[in-house]
């Protein structure tokens, strides 16, 4: 039988780029997302690229009440789970918006604990099984201009580094993904170089890749590895200084 991939904020762009590449290598895919009617256009347009096995299901990453009985409830246990919702949201009106401010720690952080701790639990009673994160080069050093969702983002890659230690010794392999710039519409009024900014169908590929591989940890354009190098051993005294 095919393997299985659930796809957490699944109407993503990024996560339409991953769902795709899936459904071209013969997995069958659950989308899950909140928004139901986007879902079903993306099922109905990966069915006619792929002919392959997609369904859809209601989730909402802010719904922690209800995520074990979501899971425990997927009409099939998925062999592969990759976690893609996030909010970039906005951070100026999030220093003093608290229940804004909540909402980016909410959703790019608590979400995916509560949701990838159920899953987690489960692989590893199966003692099989890969969990992605989409995290982000934000989560490396807070930066003026987004260190609300940049620092949800270090818990998570900080969760997903701790979860992977945890579940080797039970055979499951946890993916960490970097994407650095990828032009969707959460970025779509930022202007971004070209060289640092990657399509979705690429992080589709290097998701792929990287899933068959057990790599840990990915950038999906490498030149972001010698970028974040640089970023992470600017001096505070001088960093402190920037406006970045
Ligand atoms: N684009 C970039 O440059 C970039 C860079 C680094 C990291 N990332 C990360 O990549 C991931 C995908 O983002 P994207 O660029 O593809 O942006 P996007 O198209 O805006 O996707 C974000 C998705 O998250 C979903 N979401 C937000 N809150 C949710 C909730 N409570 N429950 C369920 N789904 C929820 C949204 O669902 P709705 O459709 O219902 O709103 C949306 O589909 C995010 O984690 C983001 O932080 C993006």
């Amino acid at each position: 039988m095919e393997e299985n991939v659930l796809i957490l904020g699944a109407a993503s762009d990024m996560a339409v780029g991953i769902a795709r590449k899936f459904a071209a290598e013969g997995y069958s895919i659950t989308l899950a997302g909140r928004n139901m009617d986007r879902l079903k256009a993306i099922e109905a347009d990966l069915k006619v690229r792929h002919n392959g096995n997609v369904s859809s299901v209601m989730f909402d990453a802010l719904d922690f009440e209800n995520h074990y009985n979501f899971y425990h409830s997927l009409p099939e246990k998925p062999d592969v789970v990759i976690s893609v919702f996030g909010l970039l949201g906005d951070q100026e009106e999030a220093q003093s918006d608290w229940k804004s401010c909540q909402e980016i720690l909410f959703s790019n952080y608590v979400g995916a604990v509560s949701i990838l701790n159920v899953v987690a639990n489960d692989f590893e009673k199966r003692k099989k099984g890969v969990i992605v994160g989409i995290s982000s080069v934000a989560g490396e050093r807070g930066r003026q201009s987004n260190y609300l969702y940049g620092s949800a983002k270090a818990g998570f890659t900080s969760y997903l580094s701790g979860l992977r230690n945890r579940m080797f010794r039970h055979g499951v392999h946890v993916l960490t993904v970097k994407p650095g710039f990828v032009k969707t519409k959460m970025i779509e009024n930022m202007k971004t170089p070209g060289p640092l900014t990657a399509t979705p169908k690429e992080v589709g590929e290097r998701v792929f890749k990287a899933v068959k591989a057990k790599t840990d940890t990915i950038y999906v354009r490498p030149i972001w590895s010698p970028v974040m190098i640089m970023i992470r051993n600017i001096p505070e005294g001088v960093f402190k200084k920037m406006k970045l």
